[in-house]
């Protein structure tokens, strides 16, 4: 409570979220704001090393309210074990993703990215781990969120769902897109339940993905002149939105997809002067 009596709109306290793709990035980001704002975590991650490194760089009042949960989010099995185990969810956050290659508006990918040098089976692991691994955690996580008598769905999605684009591979915009649609399905079959579902949009966020490319000065120079806000996003510019959704300030918005890009979407031919 308040100095006046009052709850923080954003207050956390007593509310359990779990996070995959938390050992880094977007993920990472999420699982601190929630934390700072008094949440319970539950922090999955394939990547076992750098899951066991997040978990020692949190502060140690924010240690003993996380839990580690070391999960592949393609081996629905073991996700379901692990979600049951951590007990009831007020709020799931999924958003572990890989890239699948550079877009054939890359230097990288002005060869390989191109249509007719797409390899199936990479699309296929795409599709893995960014659609059916997302659709396996929210099946994971629905009962969890039930036996909480409801609750929160986020979905990391990306601005490549919401409109064609040419830096990122075929399959992370085609399971992107399948992403959005499967937030929008979602929510309007679990809104009688009490469960929303909401998707972020992040633009260019400088993060591990994609061998970290959006960290090489050339690649941020050339994007920076595409984003009005004039600058590459950061993990950090995500956790207000995590939070927001998190807490009953998000009650009454369903099926959004929220783009946190810096205005990237809203200029599509990238010219900010004539
Ligand atoms: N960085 C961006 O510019 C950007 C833009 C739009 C959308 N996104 C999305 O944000 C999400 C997070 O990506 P990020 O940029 O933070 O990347 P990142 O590589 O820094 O973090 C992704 C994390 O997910 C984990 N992960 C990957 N596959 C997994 C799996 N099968 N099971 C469990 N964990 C797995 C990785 O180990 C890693 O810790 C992804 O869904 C990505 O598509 C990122």
């Amino acid at each position: 409570m308040s100095a006046k009596g009052m709850t923080p709109m954003f207050d956390l306290n007593g509310h359990r979220a779990a996070v995959t793709g938390a050992a880094s990035g977007i993920g990472n980001a999420m699982a601190r704001a929630l934390l700072a704002h008094g949440a319970e975590v539950l922090m999955v991650d394939r990547d076992t090393a750098s899951l066991d490194k997040a978990m020692q760089d949190l502060a140690p009042s924010h240690q003993a309210r996380t839990r580690a949960g070391h999960a592949d989010i393609t081996d629905a099995d073991r996700l379901r074990k692990l979600l049951a185990e951590f007990g009831s969810l007020d709020a799931i956050f999924a958003n572990a993703g890989i890239s699948g290659g550079p877009g054939f508006g890359t230097p990288a990918g002005r060869e390989s990215g191109t249509i007719e040098r797409q390899s199936m089976d990479n699309w296929r692991m795409v599709m893995d781990v960014n659609l059916i691994g997302t659709a396996n955690t929210l099946q994971a996580a629905l009962p969890m969120l039930r036996r909480g008598g409801g609750g929160r769905i986020v979905i990391t999605a990306s601005v490549a769902g919401v409109q064609a684009e040419p830096f990122v591979s075929y399959a992370y915009a085609m399971t992107k897109t399948a992403v959005v649609r499967l937030v929008q399905q979602a929510a309007l079959e679990l809104a009688s339940q009490g469960i929303t579902v909401n998707a972020i949009a992040p633009g260019f966020i400088r993060t591990g993905i994609a061998d970290g490319r959006l960290h090489d000065p050339q690649t941020s120079a050339s994007l920076r002149r595409l984003i009005p806000l004039g600058r590459l996003g950061e993990p950090t510019d995500l956790g207000g939105l995590a939070v927001f959704l998190a807490s009953r300030c998000s009650d009454y918005i369903t099926g959004a997809v929220i783009p946190v890009d810096g205005g990237y979407l809203l200029n599509p031919k990238g010219n900010l002067t004539c």
